[in-house]
């Protein structure tokens, strides 16, 4: 069976782009979101996206009035659940959510309907393990912005089975989308471990006075063409957020992802980035 039908749980950040993407490459889309007002958000934010779309020129007009054509909004997430042919999960990254409207798409979506969860770090596996049908979930982690960002990363759970793989990634080509598989449950996937091992990295030069901040954001974008700096990069996504990251990946993987004291220290003090106006640089 091809796929036609796509239902995105969770119109926020990630999931108003997701959508975006999903309709662009012709497919009806649905996003439920938990409230009218979190709708009418979710509603803004595409409209924002198409506007976007439409201004890069990378879209004609009836292609972007074609892409909106193909979305849908409910708060119904059991009547679209009913419907559907594949559910990609764009709910906040909390575990116990996500089992939980996991449960819910088990028991209202039809049996052979694959299941995709957007989570950064979450075992798929325990998320699966909410539902009767673990071999049919799968990890499928997108990029912000999702529209631009051209990868998504697969990620199998213990029992998710090869055709489940094989559904997210002709989905992925015909998203326009390249894909990496990350064969094993692990936290961080492939993406973050990476990640954070270079942000780990570059705190640590920092504190040994090594380079300055400035330094060593320049180094990753002018020498590795990164587009931010390792600093900027955790300034932007929030200190408490990838503290709470890298301490998980120690408690996997050992002190190899110790976070530098001056890093916990920040954190400590409230200075989380850009959000609180100070972190690694100040704003
Ligand atoms: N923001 C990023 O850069 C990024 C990147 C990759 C992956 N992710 C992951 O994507 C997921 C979503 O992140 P986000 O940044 O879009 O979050 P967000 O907070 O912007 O959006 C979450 C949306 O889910 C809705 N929601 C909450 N409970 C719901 C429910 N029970 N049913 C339906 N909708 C519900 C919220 O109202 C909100 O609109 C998370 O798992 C996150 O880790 C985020």
């Amino acid at each position: 069976m091809q796929v036609e039908k796509v239902l995105v749980v969770g119109g926020g950040l990630m999931g108003s782009g997701i959508a975006q993407v999903v309709a662009r490459a012709g497919l009806d889309v649905t996003v439920v979101d938990i409230s009218e007002p979190a709708v009418k958000a979710a509603r803004a934010r595409l409209e924002s996206g198409l506007a976007r779309l439409a201004k890069s020129g990378k879209a004609t007009e009836d292609e972007v009035a074609g892409t909106r054509s193909r979305i849908a909004f409910t708060t119904d997430l059991e009547a679209a659940a009913a419907v559907t042919q594949h559910v990609i999960e764009a709910v906040p990254e909390e575990l116990e959510l996500k089992r939980k409207v996991f449960a819910r798409l088990d028991a209202a979506c039809p049996p052979e309907v694959v299941l995709a969860t957007n989570t950064s770090q979450f075992s798929i596996t325990a998320i699966a393990a909410a539902t009767g049908r673990p071999d049919r979930v799968v990890g499928t982690h997108w990029f912000f912005p999702p529209p631009v960002m051209r990868l998504i990363e697969i990620v199998r759970g213990l029992e998710t089975s090869d055709s489940t793989l094989d559904t997210v990634q002709e989905l992925a080509a015909r998203y326009g989308k390249e894909t990496i598989v990350c064969r094993r449950d692990t936290p961080g996937f492939i993406t973050s471990r990476l990640m954070m091992a270079l942000s780990i990295e570059a705190a640590r030069i920092l504190e040994e006075g090594i380079a300055d901040a400035d330094d060593i954001n320049r180094a990753c974008v002018l020498g590795f063409n990164h587009a931010m700096g390792p600093l900027d990069t955790l300034d932007l996504s929030g200190l408490d957020t990838a503290l709470h990251s890298a301490d998980s990946l120690r408690e996997e993987f050992g002190d190899r992802f110790l976070a530098p004291q001056t890093f916990r220290t920040l954190v400590t003090a409230g200075h989380l980035g850009r959000k609180t106006g100070r972190g690694f640089r100040n704003y």
